[in-house]
């Protein structure tokens, strides 16, 4: 195996389901408002799959697109990881699935389950393949249709979520690339962010269906206050070994779950929001992994990224837990 030193992201995707649900259209379904999720949450719209659309395939159009970007053919792939929270099913896993649909074989594929941070573990984790010379293109799909588990009726929760999926193409590069990672979980905290049953510990039955035990329950408020530090915690962590400092990063790329926790982690990394966050929440809500890897799809194809910037990507989630990457473009 041949050494290579750097891991770069040669290629983005994303898609997003067509329909569209406004915070007007939540106005009908439970006791909110627009002006209450506005404010509270800076989400506006978020996108919801069709019935007959699951993770694997939202991750099999973001995964071509990407690969039109990096000017790749499936069959150049080495490996797939796929980082959801909606598979399609328990077994096979979305990305024996959606190796499938690319029409390629052979090929490791396997899924991660780490929440909102899954696109920052799947970047790391394909860094160390590609870097180590094992494996030279990975796949790196992050696609969530958490429509599928939202309890419709539960106005803390239901306003919060959207469908989507994004994607990296990740290979070798002679120079900047990802210069470091930083990963974490607490189990302890696992019970604050659940979707209780439908696994081993509660099968789905008459009951679990009738309490609504396969939707996600939250508790949003005390998940706030652990999200803030933890993000800036993970930020600190991954850039104080390269004795980066917040002005040495151009832009903030972070998991999009409240403008509220993204403004308060600006604040605790002393960078002025306006310039340095990229934003995405108003028009997709919090998407889970999909977030992050959306959110920098977008941004690099509006232009707010230029060759040779610092990307600080940072994420949160249930686990609890975290991550957070720099990548030089
Ligand atoms: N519309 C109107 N009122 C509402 C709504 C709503 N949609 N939802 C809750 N409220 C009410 C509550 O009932 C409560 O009313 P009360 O004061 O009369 O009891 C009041 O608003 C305040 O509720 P809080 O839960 O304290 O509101 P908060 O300001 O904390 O915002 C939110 C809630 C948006 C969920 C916030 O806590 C949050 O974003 N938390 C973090 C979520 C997160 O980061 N999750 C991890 C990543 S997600 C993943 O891994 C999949």
């Amino acid at each position: 195996m041949t050494e290579v030193k750097r891991t770069g992201i040669i290629g983005v995707g994303k898609y997003l389901p067509e329909n569209i649900l406004t915070n007007a259209d939540l106005e009908k379904m439970v006791d909110t408002s627009d002006e209450w999720i506005t404010t509270r949450t800076g989400i506006k719209e978020r996108r919801i799959a069709s019935e007959n659309e699951a993770a694997s395939d939202m991750a099999a159009k973001a995964a071509r697109d990407a690969l039109k970007n990096a000017d790749l053919t499936p069959e150049d792939i080495d490996l797939i990881i796929v980082a959801t929270i909606t598979p399609d099913m328990f077994f096979p896993s979305t990305a024996c699935q959606l190796q499938h649909k690319l029409g390629i074989a052979n090929i490791p594929a396997f899924d991660i389950s780490v929440a909102c941070s899954g696109y920052v573990y799947g970047l790391t984790i394909a860094d160390q393949f590609i870097k180590t010379g094992m494996y030279k293109h990975a796949l790196v799909v992050a696609a969530e249709k958490l429509s599928a588990v939202t309890d419709w009726s539960d106005r803390s929760t239901c306003v919060l979520f959207g469908d989507g999926a994004g994607a990296a193409v990740l290979g070798p590069v002679e120079k900047g690339g990802i210069l470091g990672a930083s990963l974490g979980a607490d189990g302890s905290k696992g019970d604050l962010l659940q979707l209780p049953a439908g696994g081993s510990r509660m099968p789905a039955s008459i009951r679990t269906v009738e309490n609504k035990l396969h939707t996600i329950k939250m508790e949003g408020n005390v998940l706030f206050k652990h999200a803030v530090k933890i993000m800036a915690d993970a930020a600190l962590a991954v850039t104080e070994p390269l004795g980066f400092k917040g002005d040495d990063i151009d832009i903030i790329i972070p998991h999009q779950a409240n403008i509220r926790i993204l403004y308060a982690l600006a604040k605790r990394m002393g960078v002025d929001p306006e310039k340095k966050l990229y934003l995405n929440i108003e028009k997709y809500g919090n998407m889970s992994a999909a977030s992050s890897a959306v959110a920098l799809t977008e941004a690099i194809q509006e232009g707010r990224v230029k060759k040779g910037d610092k990307i600080l990507m940072d994420a949160f989630g249930g686990g609890l837990t975290w991550g957070a990457i720099i990548i030089e473009w």
